[in-house]
């Protein structure tokens, strides 16, 4: 399991979508001497109090690289803002950046889980917390086949590629709906009716069409979640759920052909080149959509504890 990325900057932050500007974002300020002025000219304002002790600063500057240009004797106090030149390099940070985009969506991703469902959750539980969850088949079928519905359309609309940087998320080996037709099979020679897609998927489905065609970086977002929720947290529902109604029965929707960390991997790799060409307008609308999905996908996992 990944660190948690607020450790890397020791901020906790309640809009992760907001620039941060914390230690990293001011290791380039310089200290200017003169007359205290507001800290409008620093970036994004620091955290950093702006009149500061420049004998304790002279040491710890240096120490902690904020590059200190005080002169030594001088008592009077000094203002602590981004030069001109400096304030180009101190862009806003935000939370994960350093490690590639996969990490800030994972960031955003991992707040939106409730606090039962993830260590790293910041929601309340919902009203049916998971540990109360009571899986029944009708329930979990309705489950695999709006989930299938969800996965034939990623995968159909990486096929068709109508945006170029689609291509590069074919043939993954994180494809899912092939996997799920095996498992919904097996449901059926099993004597169960398997259900018509629902509303949950369908809507879903058609939601993901539109936006793979209007909005490349809010359907990207989608994408992610969509791959790296089922390996995470989806697998282990899975496990769960299997125990309680399946007698331990491992569905082909929980196994990858090849080592899965490997495959993520690759497709992280994918996901960080594709948004490195993205302003950071169109990153923040991207992390942004991260609410939907989980709204969305969050209304088909439920499906597991339905009766009706
Ligand atoms: C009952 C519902 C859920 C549970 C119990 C759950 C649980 C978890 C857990 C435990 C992790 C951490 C895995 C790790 O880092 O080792 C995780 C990661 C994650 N979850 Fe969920 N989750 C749930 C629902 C969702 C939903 C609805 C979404 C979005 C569609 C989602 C998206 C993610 C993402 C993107 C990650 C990061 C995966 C990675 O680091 O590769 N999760 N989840």
């Amino acid at each position: 399991m990944m660190a948690m990325t607020v450790g890397e900057f020791g901020l906790s932050l309640k809009n992760a979508a907001a620039p941060v500007v914390g230690a990293a974002a001011c290791e380039k300020s310089s200290i200017q001497s003169g007359p205290s002025k507001a800290p409008h000219s620093v970036h994004f304002g620091t955290r950093i109090s702006p009149r500061v002790d420049l004998r304790s600063l002279n040491f710890f500057g240096r120490v902690l690289g904020l590059g200190v240009e005080a002169p030594s004797t001088s008592s009077n106090s000094f203002v602590v803002r981004a030069s001109s030149a400096s304030a180009e390099k101190a862009k806003a940070r935000y939370p994960g950046e350093k490690k590639g985009f996969v990490e800030e969506m994972r960031f955003v991703a991992m707040k939106l889980h409730t606090k039962d469902q993830s260590k790293e959750g910041e929601k309340e539980s919902d009203a049916q917390p998971i540990g109360q969850w009571e899986p029944t088949i009708e329930g979990y079928l309705k489950f695999l086949v709006d989930s299938k519905r969800v996965y034939d359309t990623m995968e159909s609309i990486v096929q068709k590629a109508s945006h170029p940087s689609y291509e590069l998320f074919r043939n993954t080996g994180l494809e899912r709906a092939e996997k799920l037709a095996k498992d919904l099979e097996w449901f059926a020679e099993q004597g169960h009716v398997i259900p018509e897609p629902g509303t949950d998927g369908t809507t879903y489905s058609k939601y993901l069409t539109e936006l793979s065609e209007t909005d490349v970086p809010s359907f990207i977002c989608h994408f992610y979640n969509v791959y790296f929720a089922h390996s995470a947290g989806g697998k282990f529902i899975g496990k769960k759920v299997a125990e309680m109604i399946l007698d331990g029965r491992e569905l082909e929707f929980y196994k990858w052909d090849g080592e899965l960390s490997q495959l993520l991997g690759a497709v992280k790799e994918n996901l960080n080149k594709v948004a490195e060409e993205w302003t950071r307008e169109e990153k923040n609308k991207c992390l942004k959509e991260t609410e939907n999905s989980f709204k969305y996908s969050g209304k088909i996992l439920r499906l597991i504890a339905t009766s009706k």
